[in-house]
């Protein structure tokens, strides 16, 4: 999508065609800075201290990084160990295990010397196989915002989204944004409700930055305003992405979509989830076996913004010594999700409606 008016993809190959370029989005959407990886550790701390994050960049991000470290060991023991390291950056996303899967498949059987240039390949396959899939993605998503366009008679569609799951979040388009791209690239009236998304605001500070960027109308709310507009009938449908959809359909996702979900159930609003096929874990049947990120109390504590005198800084909120919890993730359970939108097509939340989609996993679904 377009950055600054040009077109952008969050992550590429430098031109010196081995380092890795990324946009800082520890930044955004203050400064548009971005910076380049040299070294598998320094893709790890890109993840871990989240310049990438959402769950099909972080699997993106970690492909390229098991490059980085075959560069400098393409041994049997350097491949399992990067393999290790970079899965343990972040636990929620099943992208990031699957990507650094793919990437080791790719090069184990292969002599040392070929291994990195194997990983690279396989990393720009991934990037460009996550643009084309988002973007079906979208496809299929825009026929839901065209029925509900037609519903209203062509006035503006109203769409809630919690987070990012744009295309910060992934190469390019987005997961739960790219409907929303396309919708609005058709010319059919939409408006986007953006949850500014507590602790970190990836709603506020990334959601709404690139649908500005885009042109798309939106407006920042805060966390616990989704309900109240619900009521009022102000909310036409929900979008939101996915770190992990289990086999039986529940979704974890950015803290707080759970509360979402159960308000649009409770005032009978559509509930979509967005997401690739990287982001099914067929291994498990329950949420309540998703790992949940517990990240920092000082993300609760302090928040970040920029100030008066125009530096990028973050301020305490609450008395010093208050104790905090921040899981980073919550579970919302397949029976509120009114459907998954992927690049297969749209589906009941169900295990039924994955293996509809997905007839390949019948024999090996849990
Ligand atoms: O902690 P983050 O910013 O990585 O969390 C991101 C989300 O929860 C997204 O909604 C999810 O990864 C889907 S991204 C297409």
């Amino acid at each position: 999508m377009k950055l600054e008016g040009s077109p952008a993809r969050t992550i590429e190959r430098a031109a010196d065609g081995w380092r890795v370029t990324i946009i800082d989005q520890t930044r955004l959407p203050h400064e548009i800075e971005r910076v380049t990886l040299a070294s598998v550790d320094q893709a790890a701390h890109a993840i871990r201290a989240m310049q990438v994050r959402g769950a099909p960049l972080i699997g993106v991000t970690a492909a390229y990084g098991l490059a980085l470290a075959l560069r400098s060991d393409p041994s049997d023991a350097g491949l399992a160990q990067a393999h290790i390291f970079l899965a343990e950056q972040r636990p929620t996303a099943v992208n990031l295990r699957w990507a650094l899967d793919e990437v080791r498949t790719a090069v184990a059987r292969l002599p040392e010397r070929e291994r990195a240039e194997a990983a690279y390949m396989r990393a720009d396959r991934m990037a460009d196989d996550d643009v084309e899939t988002c973007r079906r993605i979208g496809a299929h998503g825009l026929e839901i915002i065209k029925a509900a366009s037609a519903a209203k008679g062509g006035r503006p569609v109203n769409v809630l989204t919690h987070c990012n799951a744009g295309w910060l979040a992934c190469v390019d388009w987005g997961t739960a944004t790219s409907p929303i791209y396309q919708a609005y690239d058709a010319g059919i009236a939409l408006h986007v409700w953006v949850d500014e998304t507590r602790p970190r605001n990836q709603g506020a500070s990334l959601t709404a930055f690139e649908l500005s960027q885009h042109g798309v109308p939106y407006t920042l709310i805060v966390d616990n305003a989704g309900g109240h507009y619900m009521q009022q009938g102000e909310v036409d449908l929900c979008i939101v992405g996915t770190d992990r959809v289990t086999a039986s359909g529940d979704v974890a996702n950015k803290i707080g979509t759970y509360l979402k979900a159960l308000a649009a159930h409770d005032n009978g609003v559509p509930f979509y989830v967005a997401l690739p096929y990287t982001t099914i874990d067929w291994s498990l049947t329950s949420g309540a076996d998703i790992p949940i990120e517990e990240r920092s109390a000082d993300e609760v504590l302090k928040v970040a913004g920029r100030l008066a005198d125009g530096s990028v800084d973050s301020v305490a909120i609450a008395a010093e010594g208050t104790p905090a919890r921040n899981p980073g993730f919550d579970v919302t359970p397949a029976r509120l999700v009114t459907g998954f939108i992927t690049e297969r097509g749209v589906t009941p939340a169900t295990r039924e409606g994955l293996l509809s989609l997905y007839p390949e996993r019948k024999e090996r679904a849990a």
